[in-house]
């Protein structure tokens, strides 16, 4: 599991990116927590820069929809869903379990 940080630096409504081999980005939904890939699946923009409404969140370069519980897009110009991940809380503590890869294994 990767370390995101304390839960109370993710406030509500925010989101927060951990750098890796593949980024991800975590989002405090109303107090859920949920986990996706965070590049865009259509070109390279970070989906925690993006705007949160209610568990989707909109790119912010072309404004496809992600929805946060399932990865889907809601339209194009993505067509590819971004993969989504657990979200552990522990002690204050925050962690995600990086789903594999497609193809990955494991
Ligand atoms: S980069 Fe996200 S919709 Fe184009």
């Amino acid at each position: 599991m990767i370390l995101v940080g304390r839960l109370d630096d993710i406030p509500l409504g925010e989101a927060v990116r951990i750098d890796g081999d593949v980024p991800v980005a975590v989002f405090n939904v109303d107090g859920r927590l949920f986990a996706i890939d965070d590049t865009c699946t259509h070109q390279d923009a970070s989906l925690a820069d993006g705007w949160l409404e209610g568990c989707m969140v909109e790119c912010p370069l072309h404004a496809s929809c992600f929805d946060l519980r399932t990865g889907m897009p809601s339209g194009p110009p993505a067509r590819t869903p971004v993969r989504t991940h657990e979200v552990v809380v522990d002690d204050g503590l925050v962690y995600v379990r990086v789903t594999a890869a497609v193809g990955a294994g494991v």
